[in-house]
């Protein structure tokens, strides 16, 4: 855990699964925080900064279809850890609240699990990135790819999601139960009802936890 004397803001990071619905919640979290004067940043990975989302472009592009499994993680740490430098550093130093959309999180469930180069890997390629910024609390959208995908497009099958698509899905969102059990600070959001419901449960986690 980093140091809280040598850091003064507050970390909060953002991960589930497609679908989750982490955007509409990051949304209604930046209503609050405005409404009630809180000072905060938002950003987001990979990207948050000029250059991390250049290695966005990069990864994310669909012409590279040969990218290795190991060049992907290298690629998701080395942005992480320009975005940490460019963004989310100065704003804890300043004493702002940060909230990142997907942090290392996603690594570990993603590359770690579902990819299959193993959390150990995955967690050791970012001890290198991360440094002292480790997040004070995760809120984890905790909704299955599948029931996800059914309330975003209906009760019929989404027919572009493929099968192997979903199983990918299905790996990441056990990657992501691992990690829960594994590490206090990522908080478990039941995602059942409205969105405002859901909205109202991170609010009170966000409470609960001392970080509003
Ligand atoms: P994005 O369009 O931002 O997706 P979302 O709205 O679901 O957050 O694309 C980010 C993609 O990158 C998403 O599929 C998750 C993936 N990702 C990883 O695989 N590893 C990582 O470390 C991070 C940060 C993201």
């Amino acid at each position: 855990m980093r140091g809280k004397e040598m850091v003064k803001g507050k970390f909060i990071t953002f991960e589930g699964c497609e679908g989750s619905g982490k955007s509409t919640q990051l949304r209604l979290l930046s209503e609050y925080l405005d409404k009630h004067n809180i000072p905060y940043v938002l950003t987001r990975e990979p990207g948050g900064s000029a250059i991390a989302e250049k290695i966005r472009e990069i990864i994310l592009d669909g012409k590279n279809t040969e990218m290795c499994d190991g060049c992907e993680a290298l690629l998701y740490a080395a942005a992480r850890m320009q975005h940490l430098k460019d963004t989310v550093a100065p704003a804890l130093e300043s004493g702002k609240l940060v909230v990142c959309d997907r942090y290392v999180d996603s690594s570990l469930a993603y590359q770690g699990e579902a990819r299959g180069l193993g959390m150990e890997y995955v967690g050791a390629i970012n001890a290198l990135a991360l440094e002292k910024y480790r997040p004070d609390l995760t809120v984890f959208l905790d909704i299955p790819p599948d029931k996800a995908f059914r309330r975003k497009h209906g009760a019929d099958k989404n027919d572009r999601m493929e099968m192997q698509g979903m199983e990918f899905h299905m790996r990441v969102y056990g990657g992501y139960k691992k990690l829960l059990a594994k590490y206090p600070r990522i908080c478990a959001v039941e995602c059942n009802g409205t969105k405002f419901q859901t909205h109202e449960n991170i609010i009170a986690l966000l409470k609960d936890k001392g970080i509003i």
